[in-house]
């Protein structure tokens, strides 16, 4: 881990709207990733969430918008808001690919709306918002992962790579927006560290288990999905594997939240945010030649 523990207070990130589009191929979207079916699906039930689940954080820090006063975090949650949009519309589109391969995700985005349309009903603001911080570390934790080890995505389709490259990035670029909201609207003391620890604790034992709920449902509408058992297999290494897997190294981020004067910067990987501008270069590249080629087509 090459990343350094820092003062908060000396990085102030603002996020980027960037309205992007990717070249997918419709046939590899049930196999895009370098190990195959059942991991590739792993990623594809986190795209699922996002739809929903991005339009519930964008709501959940709008509510709050009118109660900041500090001008950068104002902008902060602007560029917040525009980019979780941005990677809501392009995750529809990606879902849309599984669909056409006969794969239910109309119906378990629907599931997923009504889930988040529910909560937004029954919980008070605050809770959301807790909600929202809890969920931002863990995309914060496996956005960095994926950029610190090249080997997370390695021998995957460029598309989908890049897809996912790009929205681990500006993960990283706004992964403490919804944290400083929370810092700024609810009043500090230990009944807001018990209510954000309380709401983490929560969202671990729901997060996995509806992210495991899609993944099976999309492997047991797959057919063609890898050998069970080897599939799984790959699922289990890619997941809990020593040295690549993705639970032991993010166990220490994990815990970190639980410090009282815990600060999604605290893990400063900044370094990574130059990696941007590359991806939106290699995606106009890559859609002016989608043009031309069907032009010419
Ligand atoms: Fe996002
Ligand atoms: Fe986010």
């Amino acid at each position: 881990m090459n990343a350094a523990i820092t003062q908060p207070a000396t990085v102030s990130v603002i996020p980027v709207r960037r309205d992007m589009h990717f070249n997918l191929p419709v046939e590899r979207a049930k196999n895009w990733h370098g190990q195959g079916t059942q991991v590739s699906h792993f990623f594809n039930a986190l795209s699922l969430m996002f739809p929903a689940g991005e339009r519930y954080f964008m709501d959940a820090v709008r509510h709050y918008r009118d109660r900041i006063d500090d001008p950068v975090l104002k902008k902060q949650v602007l560029g917040f808001i525009g980019q979780e949009a941005m990677h809501s519309r392009e995750h529809v589109e990606y879902n849309e690919l599984l669909q056409e391969h006969g794969l239910p995700t109309r119906k378990l985005d629907r599931q997923m709306w009504a889930v988040t349309g529910w909560m937004k009903r029954v919980l008070p603001h605050w809770m959301q918002l807790a909600h929202t911080v809890a969920v931002e570390h863990y995309t914060a934790m496996l956005a960095g992962l994926m950029l610190d080890d090249p080997v997370c995505l390695e021998g995957s389709e460029e598309g989908y790579r890049q897809v996912w490259l790009w929205h681990s990035l500006e993960e990283t670029e706004h992964k403490a927006v919804s944290f400083d909201v929370w810092e700024a609207v609810i009043k500090p003391g230990p009944a807001r560290y018990l209510m954000r620890v309380g709401v983490f604790l929560l969202t671990t034992l729901t997060f996995w288990p509806v992210v495991f709920l899609l993944h099976t449902q999309l492997i047991r509408s797959d057919r063609y999905a890898d050998h069970r058992v080897r599939g799984m297999w790959r699922v289990i290494k890619f997941l809990y594997g020593p040295r690549h897997g993705v639970f032991p190294r993010i166990a220490g981020q994990w815990l970190g939240f639980f410090r009282p004067g815990f600060h999604p910067w605290d893990h400063d990987n900044r370094h990574h945010l130059s990696r941007i501008e590359g991806i939106v270069a290699a995606n106009s590249e890559r859609r002016t030649l989608s043009i031309a080629h069907t032009d010419a087509g």
